[in-house]
């Protein structure tokens, strides 16, 4: 059995918490490679809104395993806090949450380091979401992180005492002196509280269940825009965010991935700062943001709007190998007399339809405009119920990118999904 996939096409955010919901059933084990609580999965059912930041989005339906791999930094905190909520409403986590040894803890002092970089960075600032992403995962690289199998180790303490000092030497060169004791104090209890649960050789685990055809969904968090290697650098996250990330977030190997399925909202947002080339700053983009409601599921922050960026979603596909896309947020378009998509970008006179290596130049955008819909989509069920101009839409989509549209997303809810006769 092969490893199926499911990530984000455009900034983050585009409703794979939703998507990997409704998509549970179908498969066995769901698992996050990637990312930590940078993430915010929102899934809605029986009308209550459900976020994730660590745990991965299947952790609500019944006897299917939730892998936290090894490609993840974890906060003991927020995953507790998580951990609690999910229980609150009967997710049974002692039994259904394996966590990778491997995985990589933040500590208490890489959001510190997150935030005196941050400052630093006067008018270039990232908009990090300030988890300690950034640094957690620079520790790995500089081989001083802490695992959370290192947690059962006798020399957890020391090798946490080190890592700190060495953070302590970075903030005195940056003149930082925040510290956050009572933070620290929760983090170790919620190291001791995470101990009951059960961590994993997660690499051995899911190539055993591939060997075994247990069905396997690979969780992407952030969006390929952001991808460390890919995405508008400096303006992304730290980690790979695409398919690639997937062989070394779970240990699998690239030929045993499957279906690559490709989320991408009907326009596009971007929460933090860094280039947009569609971004709207006019009423067009006040709507997209009201209908959308278009506010951080893990920061609360406005998202950015603007129309579907046609240049960057092929290069996405491109990356990452889309076999299946998903379009989400469809309703959110009903009532604009037109939509537009942008096909072209005009710099210095030069029209390209390829991402640039400098996405943060003068760009003029070549769109293209298709018709609009006034129908409200969110109580619609089946294809036949969707407006001519959406399926025309849809149909851009699959002309423009060579793959086919397979669901359509018109609410929040589970229910709000529409699988599509091709
Ligand atoms: P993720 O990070 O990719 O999981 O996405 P987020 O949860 O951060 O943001 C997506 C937001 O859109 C959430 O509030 C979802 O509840 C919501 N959402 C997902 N799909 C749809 C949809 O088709 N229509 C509408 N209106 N909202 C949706
Ligand atoms: P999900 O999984 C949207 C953005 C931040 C910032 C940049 C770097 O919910 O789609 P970081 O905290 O990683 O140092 O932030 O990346 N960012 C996201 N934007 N959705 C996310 O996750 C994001 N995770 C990080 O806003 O611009
Ligand atoms: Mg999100």
């Amino acid at each position: 059995m092969k490893i199926d996939v499911l990530l984000g096409l455009q900034w983050g955010d585009e409703g794979k918490g939703k998507i990997v919901d409704v998509l549970t059933p179908k498969y066995d084990i769901i698992a996050r490679f990637q990312g930590g609580p940078n993430a915010g999965h929102t899934l809605e059912f029986n009308n209550i809104k459900h976020v994730l930041h660590t745990i991965p989005s299947g952790i609500f339906h019944e006897k299917k395993i939730n892998i936290i791999g090894n490609g993840v930094v974890i906060d003991p905190v927020i995953l507790k806090d998580e951990i609690e909520k999910a229980e609150k409403v009967g997710a049974d986590l002692k039994t259904n949450l394996l966590i990778s040894r491997k995985a990589e803890l933040i500590m208490p002092t890489h959001r510190l380091l997150d935030k005196a970089y941050e400052e630093s960075k006067k008018d270039q600032k990232i908009g990090s979401t300030l988890k300690g992403i950034g640094p957690a995962y620079t520790d790995k690289t500089a081989r001083i992180a802490l695992k959370t199998g290192d947690i059962f180790q006798n020399d957890f303490i020391e090798k946490y005492n080190a890592t700190k000092a060495h953070h302590e030497k970075i903030f005195k060169g940056y003149g930082f002196t925040e510290t956050n004791p009572e933070y620290e104090k929760e983090w170790f209890a919620a190291l001791e509280y995470l101990k009951a649960f059960k961590f994993i050789d997660s690499e051995i685990f899911i190539n055993e269940a591939l060997k075994n055809d247990l069905k396997t969904l690979a969780e992407g968090a952030q969006g390929t825009m952001l991808d460390i290697d890919f995405g508008s650098y400096p303006f992304v996250t730290s980690s790979n965010t695409t398919t690639a990330g997937v062989c070394t977030g779970l240990g699998v190997s690239p030929h045993k991935v499957g279906d690559v399925y490709g989320i991408c909202k009907a326009y596009c947002t971007r929460v933090g700062s860094g280039p947009f080339p569609t971004e709207l700053f006019d009423e067009t983009g006040e709507l997209l943001r009201k209908n959308g409601n278009e506010y951080g599921a893990t920061t609360g922050r406005p998202r950015r709007c603007g129309w579907l960026d046609m240049v960057a979603l092929r290069y996405s596909i491109m990356l990452n190998g889309v076999t299946k896309l998903i379009i989400t947020k469809a309703d959110v378009l009903s009532g604009f007399d037109t939509i537009k998509v942008a096909v072209g970008y005009k710099i210095n006179g030069e029209i390209i339809d390829y991402v640039p290596y400098d996405l943060n130049t003068d760009i003029e955008i070549i769109y293209e405009e298709l018709p609009g819909w006034k129908t409200d989509l969110t109580n619609c069920k089946k294809q036949k119920n969707l407006p001519a101009e959406l399926i025309n839409y849809l149909k851009y989509i699959h002309i423009k990118t060579g793959v086919k549209v397979k669901y359509v997303s018109v609410g929040p809810d589970r229910t709000q999904t529409i699988k599509l006769k091709q």
